[in-house]
């Protein structure tokens, strides 16, 4: 099947701003880039960087006019809340303990926020901008991007709709090697902060990694977690925080699970994968070889269903861009929930009523669900790796 994505309910130009992202950063460019893809926002403000001169140049190879270069968040959250053309829309891509003073600044003057995850380091600050994002009106998109993907649209609907059964039993694992190697202390910035507790906040590997499943397996399966009990461990010498973490789940209903997270796992680059196992059948999906979703029904054939080839469910569908055996991957999926998120901020400003997959994006309801797992992870392992509800 080739079918390409409508665009037709999307008019105008939103304008956002970014905070984090500057030279040498490496999320903010996917951000940009990724939004860039379908062009229903521009870029029109930043601070990029903790570094003013980083956030000039940034600025200036990116065409931005130099009173829209701003040298702390705070001052670019107050002078463009006061803007005529204020931006529509703040992206918060700095490291983890800045999201919060961050998002705070732009959601208490009005300014809808996306922040990447994990939403804050404290389940307490992640639901105080939960709140304060629904006092004020104003959607959040927290940028668990992996659910962007049009395999994962597609999983979330056949579990929905019944065709692997009731579930119960969900195995997933993120491992990677990049820390395998004392990064932090070989010049990657990005190492040097996801291992500093100043930074990241209390966990690297769950934090970093472990986010990303839990928020997949709740968002393909609808099931919560009740309890968890985790080992975090810090493999790397010298490390304080974690850079392995295995994790046993219990979920509402019973499902049980098992987590893994790694950044010390030799030959893995960016192995993201879960199999979700029901009374009828289960699926199986690979970020790295993310067009296609495995299904296997109990007694029957085994099967790869292909994005862009095979029938998938039409919400799914529309997010297909191109014919299979071209890879959509990870600008794609970061594309897609933009898309999604912007085209909800249009039909809000528009005074248009939302329907609910106008709202199928990572919300920030579950960016305080992804901060409260990391903190029950580390509780349960501090207290020696014990059983604790969620
Ligand atoms: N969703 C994903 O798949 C994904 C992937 C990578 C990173 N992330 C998240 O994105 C965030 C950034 O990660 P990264 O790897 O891009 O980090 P990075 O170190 O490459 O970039 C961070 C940027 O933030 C800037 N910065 C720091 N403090 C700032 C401040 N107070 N004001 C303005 N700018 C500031 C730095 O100068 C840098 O430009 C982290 O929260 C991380 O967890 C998410």
């Amino acid at each position: 099947m080739i079918e390409g994505s409508s665009d037709a309910k999307y008019t105008g130009k939103l304008r956002y701003g970014m905070v984090g992202g500057g030279t040498g950063a490496f999320i903010g460019d996917v951000h940009r880039k990724s939004i860039a893809l379908d062009g229903f926002a521009e870029l029109a403000a930043g601070c990029f960087s903790r570094s003013p001169e980083n956030t000039l140049t940034t600025g200036k190879a990116l065409g931005l006019a130099p009173e829209r270069l701003y040298s702390t968040f705070e001052e670019m959250a107050e002078e463009e809340s006061r803007r005529p053309d204020k931006i529509d829309f703040v992206v918060i891509v700095t490291p983890n303990t800045t999201h919060y003073p961050a998002a705070k600044a732009f959601l208490s003057r009005g300014i809808p926020v996306v922040c990447e995850k994990p939403f804050t380091v404290e389940a307490t600050e992640a639901r105080e901008l939960a709140e304060l994002a629904k006092k004020n009106d104003l959607l959040v998109m927290v940028t668990y991007v992996y659910t962007g993907n049009v395999t994962i649209k597609q999983a979330r609907a056949l579990v929905k709709q019944g065709e692997i059964g009731e579930i119960k039993f969900i195995n997933a694992e993120y491992p990677q090697e990049w820390l395998l190697a004392p990064a932090e202390k070989q010049g990657s910035k990005q190492a040097e902060w996801r291992t500093d507790p100043a930074m990241a906040g209390k966990s690297n590997s769950v934090g970093d990694l472990g986010s990303h499943i839990e928020n997949m397996i709740s968002y393909v399966t609808g099931l919560r977690i009740e309890s968890l009990l985790a080992r975090l461990d810090k493999i790397g010498p010298g490390r304080i925080l974690d850079d392995n973490a295995s994790i046993l789940l219990e979920y509402e209903g019973g499902a049980k699970g098992m987590f893994w997270t790694s950044q010390i796992a030799a030959g893995y680059d960016n192995a993201f994968r879960f199999r979700i196992f029901g009374t009828k059948g289960a699926i199986q999906w690979n970020e790295e070889a993310s067009n296609y979703l495995e299904i296997f029904r109990f007694g029957q054939p085994n099967a790869a269903l292909s994005r862009g080839k095979d029938p998938f469910y039409p919400h799914a569908q529309s997010f297909s861009r191109i014919p299979s055996g071209h890879p959509e991957g990870y600008f794609e999926a970061m594309a897609n929930i933009y898309k999604t998120y912007i085209g909800a901020l249009s039909k809000k400003k528009s005074g248009e009523t939302l329907n609910p997959e106008d709202l199928d994006f990572p919300n920030a309801e579950m960016g305080v669900d992804g901060v409260k797992f990391i903190g029950k992870c580390v509780e349960s392992s501090e207290k020696g790796a014990v059983w604790v509800t969620i």
